[in-house]
């Protein structure tokens, strides 16, 4: 079988970049990216692609290529769906608000209603793929609504998790580590695996094409991100006890990575992790753990977003209790917004926590990111239903310009490690603050020495 059109439901964080690469890669295939939010897909096709919804380095150039060729954004679902062979579901499904499972559950409700969608439209024979993090054996429910539903045509459901990074998005869909396709070992399944491997093997080697059974994909996915994060609480727990001690987080992790077992990446001590992906999929884990009575394993795993918790709780109470434990009218900026440099992404941002402790503290908080507008802060806060939306509105101030926005501030945080920070004229910073002028580095990316010599009161992590 030759996949020649392909489907993707969803136009977020990962179908917009992954649908733009599998376009500009295979030529001869004909994407469509299809998604309910109607100005999300008119954002997708604004003719200057600087301004497409989603930032990621390289992103706005690829979609320049393929768009119009061979890619294309629609809210067709219907009429996209009917035409491909592939389909693959890339909606959101975040943790639930709700009833059974509320807090840790990932929420189906997207993806039941792509299946119904899918089921009612196809004609003919379809594989649909899994791209979203789902938690283990969902397939098996878009399988059981497909059949059950659907016209009497034959589905094929395969795991394909994704595994970029996001900020790096274009070049980890470019050279990935691995791509995992996982689906049933029957005749019909084993032929919607290789066709969907004789798509990546346009640009990706054989030998890092894995395929596996579906359970063991959907696994992989969670497995990996539960690691990473697990990595991150690790030397955060660390981080506390070097600045009890004397000892500095960033010589630990440097003198530990360089032992080949355990590796340099992801031993960054932070402000916290954040990210649509390592909590949801960790609380998913939890849950699924719990649900076969595996209190232990549940446990275990929770404590690394415990420690994640803390280490947010931990940088705010810094903050309060280094301004004299008190910050109450205090204007206190932050440096960054979303999760990690390179992206407009907010989603679980330690930023958001960090400022909802200090707005408790009745502090007012400004903000400049160079890619995350006021709406998207707002919005971020007031999910959390902690005052009012005239609370928020009135403690929340955003600055298109970093200078601006230290301007008589007493103290700078820094909550995102865009490249962009490290060369301000900090001088001109601490000129223009109140005094003493404090600095609390979240992400360890000035120099103290450089930062005290200027005036500063420096505070990084685990130093
Ligand atoms: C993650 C996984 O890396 C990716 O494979 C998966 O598909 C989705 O989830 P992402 O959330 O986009 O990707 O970003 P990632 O680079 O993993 O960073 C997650 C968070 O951890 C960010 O807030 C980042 O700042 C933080 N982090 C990362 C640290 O605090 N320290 C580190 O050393 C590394
Ligand atoms: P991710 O990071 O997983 O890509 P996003 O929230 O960025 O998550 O993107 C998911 C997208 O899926 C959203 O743009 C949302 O509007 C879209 N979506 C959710 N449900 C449906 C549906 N049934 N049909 C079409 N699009 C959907």
């Amino acid at each position: 079988m030759k996949i020649t059109k392909i489907c993707c439901i969803g136009a977020g964080y990962v179908g917009g970049p992954t649908m733009a690469v599998i376009a500009q890669k295979c030529p001869n295939i004909q994407v469509t990216v299809v998604d309910l939010n109607e100005q999300r897909i008119k954002d997708w096709n604004d003719p200057d692609t600087n301004n497409i919804p989603i930032y990621e380095p390289g992103l706005s150039e690829i979609v320049a290529e393929a768009r119009g060729r061979n890619l294309f954004f629609s809210t067709e679902v219907e009429k996209a769906i009917d035409e491909a062979q592939v389909i693959f579901i890339s909606v959101n499904t975040p943790t639930k608000t709700y009833g059974k499972g509320k807090g840790m559950a990932a929420d189906l409700k997207y993806i039941e209603l792509c299946a119904r969608q899918i089921a009612k439209v196809a004609k003919e024979n379809k594989i649909v793929v899994e791209k979203s993090t789902l938690p283990v054996r969902t397939a098996e429910a878009i399988k059981s609504i497909l059949d059950n539903t659907g016209n009497g045509v034959q589905f094929q459901i395969l795991s394909n998790p994704e595994f970029l990074a996001e900020g790096t998005a274009v070049t980890d869909l470019l050279n990935p580590d691995r791509i995992l396709i996982g689906g049933d070992s029957t005749p019909e399944g084993e032929e919607a695996i290789n066709a969907l491997v004789d798509v990546y093997a346009n640009w990706v080697s054989r030998d890092k094409i894995l395929t596996t059974n579906v359970w063991s994909s959907e696994l992989s996915k969670l497995t990996a991100n539960a690691f990473l994060a697990q990595r991150i609480s690790s030397i955060n727990a660390m981080s506390e006890l070097c600045e009890k001690t004397g000892a500095d987080v960033s010589e630990v992790a440097k003198a530990i990575g360089m032992d080949s077992r355990i590796g340099s990446k992801f031993l960054k001590a932070s402000v916290g992790f954040g990210g649509s992906c390592f909590q949801k999929d960790i609380l998913n884990l939890v849950y699924i753990a719990k649900s076969y009575g595996l209190t232990e394993v549940a446990d275990y795993w929770e404590q690394v977003i415990i420690m994640n918790d803390y280490q947010k709780r931990r940088f705010s109470n810094k903050i309060v209790q280094t301004l004299y434990n008190t910050v109450a009218d205090k204007k206190i900026t932050f440096l960054g917004w979303a999760f990690k440099k390179d992206t407009n992404d907010t989603r679980e941002s330690a930023a958001i926590y960090v400022a909802d402790d200090l707005i408790n503290e009745q502090a007012t908080i400004a903000v400049f990111d160079p890619k995350v507008s006021r709406d998207k802060m707002l919005n971020d806060l007031n999910y959390l239903q902690t005052r009012s939306v005239e609370d928020n509105n009135s403690k929340v101030v955003a600055f298109n310009d970093a200078y601006d926005a230290c301007k008589g501030a007493h103290a700078v945080a820094i909550l995102t490690e865009w490249d962009e920070f490290t060369a301000y004229d900090w001088q001109e910073i601490y000129d223009s603050m109140h005094k003493p002028a404090f600095l609390f580095d979240g992400r360890n990316i000035l120099n103290s020495k450089e930062m005290e010599s200027i005036g500063f009161i420096y505070k990084g992590i685990g130093s």
